[in-house]
This record gives C-alpha cells, structure tokens and sequence, in this order.
C-alpha cells in the first residue's frame, strides 16, 4: 500500500512508557489527525514515523518498505518524508525562495527553483519569494513552511501542530488552503493537534491517544463526534450534560427524557453524556420537562441557552444544563420553556468499568482499538 503504516509501536524513555502498541495506516492521499492531551506521546509518535528517534518497539513502512524495524533504521533524508513543526524553523538568512530550494539538493538548480516556484504558487507565495522570513505574517511563514516541506514531493508529510502559532480567525483560512494543497499533492499526512474541531475539519480519520499513550478511538470524524466510544472521547469536543440513571426495560431515565441502552444489562448503573445540541427546547408545548431559562447568549449561528431544572426533575431540581439551538429560536426568560433529548447526541457510559455499550448501540467501551 502507498502511504505511512506504523505497527504496534512502543516506546519508552527511562522507565517511562509514552507510546503503548499504537499502529496507525494513512494511505496517500489521506489526511489522519493525532489527538490527544499533552504528553500522550503524539510527537513522538512523529519522531518515529520520521526516523528522529530509534524505533524500540514494532514496525514502521513507507510505501510498502520498511523503514524501521528491530534490524532497520533509514535515516530521515532517505525516507520520503516532510516534516514541518510548529515553529516552521525557516532559516531566516535565507531568501524565501531559497528557503523553498533547500530540500531540492541534488536537483539542477534551475529545475529546483521552478519547482520551488511551482509550490509557492500553490500556497499563494510568489510576491514573496525574495523577502526574507522575519519581513513574513505568522501565516505566510507557515504557507512557506509547507511549500518547503512538499517541494521534494514527499510520500508522507508529518505535521506537528503546525496552525498553533496562528491567530483564530487565519488559522481557520489557512487550514482551510493547507488541506487543498494536501489534496493536490497526494501525500499521506499525519497531523498532530490540540484540536478537536480542527481535526474535524481536516481529517479523512482521526485517531485519538489517551494519556497512557494508547489509541482510545479510530474513526471517520462522524463516528468519532456521533459513536465516542471512551468518556474521554465523548467529552473532547467541549462541555457536556451528565446525568446518572439505572438500565431499566433497556433504557435509562433522566430527566429531559429517555434513552435506549443497547446492549447495556438491566440494573447497570450509567452515566449518561449529552451533548449541549442534544438538548431540545420548545416553547409553549405540553412535551418535555419544564425547565426555566437562566441566560441565553447568540454566538452567531447558534444560540446557547442556560436551564435549569425545577421541581417536576425530583431529585436533579435545580441542576442546569448547557444547551446550544438554531439562533432562530431565542427562548425568552418569561416563557413556559420545556426541554428534551435528542439521542444522537446522548451517550451512555457504564459507570461500573466492567465494559458495556454506548447509547447508540454497537459500540463496546472499556476496549481500546485493537492495532490495525
Ligand atoms: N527526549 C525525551 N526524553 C525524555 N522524555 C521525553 C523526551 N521526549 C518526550 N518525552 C516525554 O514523553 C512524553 C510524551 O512526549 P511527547 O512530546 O511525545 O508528547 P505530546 O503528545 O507531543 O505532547 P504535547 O501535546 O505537549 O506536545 C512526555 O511526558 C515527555 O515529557
Ligand atoms: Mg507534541
């Protein structure tokens, strides 16, 4: 197969284990994003894939050939790699053309530059191909960090963090251009990141590390967002509803509604996470729970609305919940509020740790993914 497949790897500095039998396969073409708290090992994970740093445990291929094993380590230069870390480290004596051309040794100059030329082109750089590095925006310099990186056409390109130095409002256009130009390019990429929505947006899979450094999830980003397997995973992208319950007649009772628990046991105590969006609210209905508003703020397409239970909820009276609607619907403090679930986005989690199934059903919890 074409593209990056690392297997079963381990790894340990000291006595400290940080990667725990991880495996990861990113065909060409493909775009997989490394998610995890800081300190799971995702860097190294990287390092290794890029042969900076010896591979202890398991098996790492590019294109079919094994570049590290118990017996093998080709070096960096000879792996078809691209690497490009947070700091972009651009040489900043260097014209940025050059910068580009760096990689391109072996190459008649002329040849080199037009394919220099040629990527930055792609990543919207030409006017700046004879400034130095510091005359460039945070962003320019990245766009040049990534022409850089795939002008020697790399068959896999490792990317750590590298929108993290950006401010918000260019990193969503950045990425938004350094997926395209990923696209184009046809290398398989990894790419580590800090963020959830960002991974959402730029993966073809993401692959979640826990903090013991192994892979919790693997997934398309709407299995991850919809079928979380893991708490963790569950809680990555943000705040969430919990409630308690007991399986009963196969499904849990909280108090905005009932949810199915498929494949959970009866009298299995559950935590139940529901996402802000999967709480429903209406206005003058006889269905759901009657809630009463505390604040709502509009956050432009959304609104998120604060509620809080009354006495109708028992035991879980004055609990508040987060709730995140359509920004047509502006509940107001005076109005007869009920609220509800939406089950998509509730998930259920056995709270006894002896393994079990999320609320969507099919999704065992206690097993991390086993390696590919
Ligand atoms: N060269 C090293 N020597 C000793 N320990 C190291 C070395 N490199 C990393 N570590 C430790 O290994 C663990 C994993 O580090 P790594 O950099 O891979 O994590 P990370 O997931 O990239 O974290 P972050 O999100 O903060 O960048 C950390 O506890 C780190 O302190
Ligand atoms: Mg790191």
């Amino acid at each position: 197969m074409k593209g990056l497949h690392v297997v079963g790897v381990s790894h340990a500095y000291g006595d400290k284990q940080v990667l725990d039998n991880a495996s990861l396969l990113i065909p060409a073409g493909e775009v997989v994003c490394l998610l995890g708290p800081s300190g799971s090992g995702k860097t190294t994970l990287l390092r290794l894939a890029g042969g900076l740093e010896r591979l202890q445990k398991g098996r790492i291929a590019i294109d079919d050939e094994i570049v590290a094993d118990k017996d093998t380590h080709v070096a960096p230069e000879h792996r078809g790699i691209g690497l490009m870390f947070q700091d972009y480290a651009l040489f900043p004596h260097l014209y940025i053309i050059d910068n580009v051309t760096f990689g391109l040794f072996g190459q008649p100059k002329d040849q080199a530059r037009r394919r220099a030329m040629d990527m930055l082109d792609q990543v919207g750089m030409t006017r700046h191909a004879t400034s130095y590095p510091h005359r460039l925006s945070g962003g320019q310099q990245q766009r040049v960090a990534l022409a850089r990186a795939l002008a020697p056409e790399p068959k896999v390109l490792l990317l750590d963090e590298p929108f993290s130095g950006l401010d918000t409002n260019m990193r969503g256009q950045i990425r938004e251009q350094t997926l395209s130009v990923l696209k184009a390019s046809g290398v398989a990429t990894v790419m580590v990141t800090h963020d959830p929505e960002e991974a959402m947006f730029m993966a073809d899979r993401i692959k979640i590390l826990g903090a013991n450094g192994r892979i919790l999830q693997a997934g398309r980003p709407h299995e991850i967002y919809y079928h979380p397997r893991h708490e963790f995973v569950a809680k990555l992208f943000g705040l969430m509803n919990r409630f308690e319950g007991v399986v009963k007649g196969g499904c849990v009772e909280i108090p905005i509604g009932k949810i199915r628990a498929k494949g959970m046991g009866e009298g299995r105590k559950v935590e139940v996470l529901v996402r802000p969006e999967g709480v429903t609210l209406e206005s003058d209905s006889d269905n759901g729970t009657p809630v009463e508003v505390i604040s709502t703020h509009l956050l432009g397409h959304d609104n998120i609305v604060r509620v809080r239970l009354t006495e109708k909820a028992g035991d879980e009276n004055g609990k508040e919940l987060y709730v995140r609607i359509h920004h047509a619907f502006e509940p107001e403090l005076s109005k007869r509020i009920t609220a509800g679930v939406d089950p998509e986005y509730a998930f259920i989690f056995p709270l006894d740790k002896e393994g079990g199934m999320s609320g969507n059903g099919n999704i065992s919890v206690s097993q991390p993914e086993a390696a590919e």
